[in-house]
């Protein structure tokens, strides 16, 4: 088969109607960043928006109560540490009483919880077998314990998984030879039997920037949906890698007995900062373009009809580890505080909609933090910059290939330390820097470079002032404005909230270094 045939297939491995928007759309709903939205507002933005069902990573009560009565289908999900304990059926039934049953499901005033997402990606190889043989009971007990609680019928336990548990084999790399990863087909046989028993759908997660981002040789139209030359498998022609990397899945269904199992996509997305690809231009002319596929109907080839699908994500999250890239970040449709990053026209028709923003959001006041034009010993920047962005503060948009890169070395230690200083709520004693940052009530912000103010915490009892910031971390190597690499170790939420993400680049990675890329 072609050349092109064998990319796709190696990128396989990747898993990683009111205001009317296309039937049944869902997001994701992530909440790694250091500050929320309150959850009224964010189900108001969905409601705004015509977005029908959300996608959770957890099951936060503050979450779901805000949910109850709001008439959306909610998809709740253990984590991949719960799994082991589930095993038990008596936790299993406990977990469902607790985060599903309790929110009344079935009552227009409760939660409308449709889907129990048990664990994330757990059979990433990275993982190394640690959730194989704990996943498939897991499943099970949820789903017994929904059946017994006489919810069965109106909420399904499945599993999202991760595209790299199937591909087709290298000499010949189309989508109808589609087959699960052998390592695994055992425990996946299990779940298929689970799965179909329940008629529960089968979850994957498919990223289209992500074969672009990891391969060099990847065409690129082929991430997007307006009319790439077809690639043929036998008399079905391909134009997008979602159809290919669906339709691959499709056939490994059908190779195992299932070959109507309905298939949702659980996360695809598109970044808009932190890489080259990584823009508003090109996130847009994806999501117009998968809306339309999606309006369309018409389903891929071996999936015909409509497909649910979940976007990832709603909210840039400025909290997430940046170790899979530095557009982590930022795959929100709207910014960190609700408003649209583009004009993204949800109902796939008109195209003449436009995504509405979140309303009455509260800011913290109009104070920036930065570098003292006339800085007396400029020696210590470097560190300064370091500590901002290694300590909760997000510079992302300040790497190579991102939007802020343009700034000059001390526009990049203001970009810095403001975003540190709003991180930590302003706090006077954050914008210090060893007597280098002063706050400013002028708007820093520079065409195409916005210095942002952060949305202001919820109103609550009096919290400890956060540490001044009057001493800088030992560090042993030369650091300088240039190799200012964010990191996000502090926040250890990030990779519990969302490992599959971080893991999976790093498994396509491996896969493709093995097949020479
Ligand atoms: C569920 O219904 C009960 C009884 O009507 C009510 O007390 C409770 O607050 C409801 N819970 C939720 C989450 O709506
Ligand atoms: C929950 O959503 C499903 C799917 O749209 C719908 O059929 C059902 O009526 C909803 N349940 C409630 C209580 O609104
Ligand atoms: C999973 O179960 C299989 C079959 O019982 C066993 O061979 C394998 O060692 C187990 N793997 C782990 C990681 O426990
Ligand atoms: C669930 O659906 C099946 C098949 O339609 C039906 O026999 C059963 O009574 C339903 N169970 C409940 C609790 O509604
Ligand atoms: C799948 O659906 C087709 C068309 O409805 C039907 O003919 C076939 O028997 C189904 N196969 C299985 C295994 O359920
Ligand atoms: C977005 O990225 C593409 C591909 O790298 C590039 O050609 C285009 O100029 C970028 N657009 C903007 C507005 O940066
Ligand atoms: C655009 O929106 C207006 C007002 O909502 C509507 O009347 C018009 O039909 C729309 N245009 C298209 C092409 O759908
Ligand atoms: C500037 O700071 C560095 C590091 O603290 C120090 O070694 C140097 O002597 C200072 N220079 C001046 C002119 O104060
Ligand atoms: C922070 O500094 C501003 C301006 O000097 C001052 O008005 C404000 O009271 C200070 N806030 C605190 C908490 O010290
Ligand atoms: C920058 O800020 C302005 C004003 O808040 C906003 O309209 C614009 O969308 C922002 N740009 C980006 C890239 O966030």
């Amino acid at each position: 088969m072609s050349r092109t045939w064998a990319f796709f297939n190696a990128l396989l491995f990747l898993g990683i109607l009111h205001n009317v928007c296309v039937q049944g759309l869902g997001v994701n709903w992530g909440t790694v960043s250091s500050h929320k939205l309150p959850p009224k507002t964010v189900i108001q933005l969905l409601k705004d928006n015509g977005i029908q069902k959300v996608k959770l990573f957890d099951a936060d009560p503050t979450i779901l109560t805000a949910l109850a009565g709001s008439g959306l289908e909610v998809m709740v999900a253990t984590t991949n540490l719960e799994l082991a304990g589930l095993g038990d059926y008596s936790k299993a039934k406990e977990w469902v009483q607790k985060n599903v049953i309790q929110y009344n499901i079935t009552s227009k005033d409760g939660v409308n919880i449709t889907y129990v997402a048990v664990g994330n990606e757990p059979f990433l190889k990275d993982y190394k077998d640690k959730f194989t043989n704990v996943t498939a009971p897991a499943l099970k007990n949820i789903q017994d314990a929904l059946i017994e609680a006489g919810v069965g019928n109106t909420t399904k336990a499945t599993i999202p998984f991760n595209g790299d548990v199937y591909y087709s084999p290298s000499w010949n790399p189309v989508p109808s030879a589609g087959r699960f990863r052998p390592d695994i087909a055992d425990n996946m046989r299990d779940i298929l039997t689970i799965l179909n028993k329940n008629n529960a759908p089968f979850i994957v997660n498919i990223y289209p920037f992500l074969s672009l981002f990891f391969g060099k040789n990847f065409p690129l139209e082929y991430a997007f949906f307006d009319g790439a030359t077809p690639l043929t498998d036998g008399n079905i022609q391909y134009t997008n890698v979602l159809d290919a990397n669906l339709d691959t899945l499709v056939s490994a269904l059908k190779a195992e007995g299932y070959p109507n199992m309905t298939v949702i996509v659980g996360e695809i997305g598109w970044p808009t900062d932190g890489d080259v690809n990584a823009n508003v231009t090109l996130a847009n002319r994806f999501y117009q373009g998968l809306i339309k596929h999606l309006a369309s109907n018409k389903g891929s080839p071996l999936h015909p009809g409509y497909l649910e699908v979940y976007l990832f994500g709603l909210f840039d999250e400025d909290a997430k580890s940046i170790l899979p890239g530095n557009f982590e970040r930022s795959w929100g449709i709207f910014r960190y505080d609700g408003q649209p990053k583009f004009p993204l026209d949800l109902s796939g028709n008109s195209g003449n909609k436009t995504l509405v923003a979140a309303k009455n959001v509260r800011y913290l006041p109009n104070r920036w933090c930065v570098l003292k034009t006339d800085p007396i010993n400029v020696t210590n920047i470097g560190d300064n910059v370091n500590y901002a962005c290694n300590n909760g503060g997000d510079c992302t948009s300040l790497q190579d290939g991102s939007s802020c890169n343009f700034l000059d070395d001390k526009q990049k230690a203001s970009y810095a330390f403001n975003s540190y200083f709003q991180v930590q709520d302003q706090s006077n004693s954050s914008c210090d820097f060893e007597g280098l940052a002063t706050v400013t009530l002028k708007d820093s912000s520079l065409p195409n470079c916005n210095f942002t103010i952060q949305i202001a915490p919820p109103p609550k009892p009096i919290s400890p002032a956060p540490a001044p910031v009057n001493t800088l971390p030992p560090s042993d190597n030369e650091p300088s404005l240039a190799d200012s690499k964010p990191s996000s170790h502090k926040k250890s939420a990030a990779s519990v909230s969302l490992p599959g993400t971080l893991i999976k680049i790093i498994a396509f990675v491996t896969v493709l270094a093995q097949l020479g890329f």
